[in-house]
């Protein structure tokens, strides 16, 4: 008997690199750890109905309305005049359950409308990193985890994750590249004490400064949620 054919795992290291990928047949793991999709995932996981992620600023302000609350940050902190900052924690709240969040950040819901070529899109954090890898093992399309950085430039914490994803995928999915094969190596240096390897790390000295420290801790846990989030005509929701 034919073994199963293996499925490919790419990694693009930012958004700026996109371009290079080909998305089209693909699913796409969106990730940004600190804090976007780690946010996203809570929010769904604690009953939020479907967030509208908007790259633009004032787009995302203009979506305010009785059925929708606005969300989000730049630079790591709340924006005026929005409901909700991107803090994991604001999204417990047991008043979001069955609401629509319009979501707005300075990398990670870039990163999800420069995504929206591919044949889908998933959201991805290391809180639901088990539930995200069954979904990938299920599924029968390659993988590219789309990392996103901040403003362009790599990140660790994402990269991470995507080296997470590519050991989890090991015998399921094989690296495309160097990348997926970089973000390996780095995650299985640091896998057995991520927030130590990530204390230097340019977003955690951004977030220490903020006064943030319990959003990096709770963003690093692992397995917490079951959700998978999906992307489906250009809302987020449970899969
Ligand atoms: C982003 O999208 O850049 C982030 O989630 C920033 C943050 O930590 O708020």
């Amino acid at each position: 008997m034919a073994a199963p054919q293996l499925k490919r795992i790419d990694v693009c290291l930012s958004p700026e690199l996109i371009d290079l990928y080909p998305l089209n047949d693909r699913t796409v793991v969106v990730i940004d750890i600190l804090r976007a999709t780690s946010c996203m995932t809570t929010a769904l996981a604690n009953g939020v109905a479907e967030i509208v992620p908007v790259a633009d600023l004032d787009a995302c302000r203009a979506m305010r309305s009785d059925s929708c609350c606005t969300a989000g940050e730049r630079n790591g902190e709340k924006l005026d005049g929005f409901d909700l900052g991107n803090s994991p924690f604001e999204y417990m709240n047991p008043d979001l359950k069955g609401k629509r969040i319009a979501f707005t950040t300075t990398n990670g819901t870039l990163a999800i409308s420069k995504s929206l070529n591919a044949a889908e899109i998933i959201i991805g954090s290391f809180l639901n990193l088990d539930a995200v890898v069954r979904y990938l093992k299920a599924g029968t399309r390659d993988i590219i985890a789309v990392c996103a950085g901040w403003k362009g430039k790599v990140n660790l914490e994402d990269t991470l994750f995507a080296g997470a994803l590519v050991h989890e995928l090991a015998g399921i999915a094989e690296p495309e590249c160097d990348a997926p094969l970089m973000a390996l190596h780095l995650y299985r240096q640091a896998k057995d004490d991520l927030a130590g390897f990530l204390s230097n790390s340019s977003h955690v000295q951004r977030l220490k400064r903020l006064h943030i420290e319990k959003d990096i801790a709770f963003c690093l846990e692992r397995g917490k949620y079951e959700v998978v989030p999906v992307v489906r005509a250009g809302v987020i929701v449970r899969a």
